[in-house]
């Protein structure tokens, strides 16, 4: 009998495990983030957990490049217009969350747009990131509008990320069109182009610089800034006056998932407000999508905000993407400085 009892609870025990599985991430937010969601997704189920760390486009373009033998089971993370690409190529799984009702309404419509092939994890304002130390030794004012990065005072030290491989900077590119129309927001990104000094990867990249003082102004999320202040660096954040986007971070399955199982229970237990509010742990400051997460003080607060009405679904589409970031590669960035 005794023995019995010791069997069947062996069984069930590896049974759960079994049941919990493996699932392999692609996560596309700060590296705090994904290790604290990683470790305690992981120790909390059991499950194994593979995580690699992408920019949302080079997410994008790894999911395009295994299609037809994915490696990757959900992908965690990164601006919405690149999830929505990859639903609009069948690269994301159909699938209609059970906790979508409790989500903010921009989040739910992220899901309805792509077909529910993706949904809103998190959202935050575009805006720029500056350094008041370093502005205030070289005589520079705080830039308050899109117009002020073209003064000439700031040639060298302005830093923004390669919409390439950049959400963030696809998401200012998407904006400016919006704001400005398409000529205009051309001649702008030109202009801009003789004050940028580097185009990095990552779309955090120019917040790191300006909070090290290495570029005193960058063009970033604005929640990106006060994890930076928390470490102790002169950063500070503003919101273009004259108005701005914001990305819906987003989460999609993806179709041929070996792991679709253990991937969907990630994918719930991600939607659940107590895994929401680890963000802020990490020290990461975007508004949670769950309307019953607690919000940060350190979230910027939407209502003070001057946005555009960002089409998601019109920039998020695949030939529109394409089309913008070749333009912006050949009539910009080929430029001299
Ligand atoms: C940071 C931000 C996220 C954003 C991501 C995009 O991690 O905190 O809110 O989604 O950057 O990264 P990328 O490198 O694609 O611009």
């Amino acid at each position: 009998m005794k023995k019995w009892i010791l069997t069947a609870a062996a069984l069930a025990a590896s049974m759960g495990a079994a049941a919990q599985g493996q699932v392999n991430i692609i996560c596309s937010v700060q590296a705090e983030w994904c290790n604290m969601i990683s470790t305690v997704y992981a120790r909390t189920t059991g499950a194994k957990v593979n995580m690699s760390l992408k920019g949302s486009g080079e997410a994008l373009a790894q999911l395009m490049a295994e299609k037809d033998n994915p490696k990757t089971d959900i992908w965690f993370g990164g601006t919405g217009d690149p999830h929505l690409q990859a639903a609009e190529q069948g690269l994301s799984l159909e699938y209609k969350s059970p906790t979508l009702a409790q989500l903010h309404p921009w989040a739910q419509q992220q899901a309805q747009q792509s077909g529910y092939r993706t949904v809103g994890i998190y959202s935050g304002p575009l805006g720029f990131g500056y350094n008041p130390e370093l502005l205030a030794k070289k005589k520079l004012a705080v830039p308050k509008t899109w117009g002020d990065l073209l003064k000439p005072e700031y040639k060298g030290d302005v830093q923004v990320a390669n919409p390439a491989s950049s959400g963030t900077a696809y998401t200012m590119i998407a904006t400016l069109v919006q704001l400005m129309g398409e000529e205009k927001a051309f001649d702008y990104l030109k202009g801009l182009h003789k004050n940028v000094s580097q185009y990095t990867r990552s779309g955090t990249g120019p917040i790191k610089a300006v909070a090290r003082g290495e570029t005193a102004v960058s063009i970033s999320f604005v929640h990106d800034g006060p994890g930076e202040k928390m470490q102790g660096f002169p950063v500070e954040t503003i919101t273009p006056a004259d108005g701005t986007g914001a990305e819906i971070g987003s989460m999609s399955l993806i179709k041929g998932a070996r792991n679709l199982e253990a991937a969907k229970k990630f994918y719930e237990w991600a939607l659940t407000p107590a895994a929401q509010e680890m963000a802020a742990a990490a020290k990461q400051f975007q508004l949670p999508s769950n309307k019953s997460a607690k919000v940060d003080a350190r979230v910027p607060d939407f209502k003070k905000i001057k946005f555009i009405n960002y089409d998601y679904a019109k920039y998020g589409a695949s030939t529109e993407r394409r089309r913008l970031i070749s333009r912006w590669e050949k009539e910009v960035n080929s430029l001299p400085r």
